[in-house]
């Protein structure tokens, strides 16, 4: 597999926690908790970020309940790092992008995806990776934003450009539900587009995949 460069945005990982405060205490908590709900045996947080999922992870852990993070911008997994050192569960973190697990086939139980395919480069080749680290039968768990709808759209598409420089990478109008529920490795248990957030950053899609036992070959 090519490699590439390793993200790396000094300047957003330092903003991201103070600009994510209002919205982590007003309005991800729920989706934040559906992620989490009921986690049980291995699970990944893929590109962990600040590490805003650990404090869920820990309501969760229990003796049964293993958990790992991947990040690949160094200034996000040292905070990361930070925040997982502040917890009693153990969250064993990793530099890695989706699109490259260090993990063997079948490892793990659950992966959650928390407003990370908004940024990676490849979201099919990140879905394979997914599939390939999931047990049959685990599930992938996702909140992401996606495009909007009419003038909401197209101020998205104007600000794209400028907003992948200063987000970190991260892509306005991607179709996120649709790309995630057409993966033949993956059946839908269930999505739902929630129409929260502000333009540019809102509608959000979550939802629940589950991996089939049989993962075609991808062509
Ligand atoms: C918007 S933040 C979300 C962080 C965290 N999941 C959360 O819920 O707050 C997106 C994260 O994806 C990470 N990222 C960037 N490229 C990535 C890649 N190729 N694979 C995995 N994560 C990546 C970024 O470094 C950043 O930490």
């Amino acid at each position: 597999m090519p490699s590439t460069p390793s993200p790396s945005a000094p300047l957003f990982a330092a903003i991201y926690d103070p600009a994510t405060a209002v919205l982590e205490r007003a309005l991800l908590p729920p989706h934040r908790e559906y992620l989490a709900s009921g986690l049980d045996g291995k699970v990944l947080d893929l590109g962990a970020g600040t590490g805003a999922m650990f404090p869920y992870f820990e309501r969760v852990a229990g003796a049964s309940t293993e958990f790992h993070a991947t990040e690949p911008d160094p200034h996000m997994r040292r905070q990361a790092a930070e925040a997982a050192a502040a917890l009693a569960t153990p969250i064993h973190i990793e530099s890695a992008p989706a699109q490259a697990l260090p993990y063997g086939d079948d490892t793990f139980d659950a992966v959650v995806a928390s407003m990370v395919f908004c940024t990676v480069p490849d979201v099919d080749a990140a879905m394979g990776e997914v599939a390939r680290v999931l047990r049959p039968g685990g599930e992938l768990r996702f909140f992401e934003h996606v495009v909007d709808d009419g003038w909401r759209a197209r101020v998205q598409s104007l600000l794209a450009p400028l907003w992948e420089r200063l987000a970190g990478g991260c892509h306005l109008t991607r179709q996120t539900g649709s790309q995630l529920v057409a993966d033949r490795s993956f059946d839908v248990v269930e999505i739902e587009r929630l129409h929260l957030g502000v333009t540019p950053v809102r509608p959000f899609v979550r939802g629940r995949l589950r991996r089939r036992t049989a993962v075609p070959t991808r062509d």
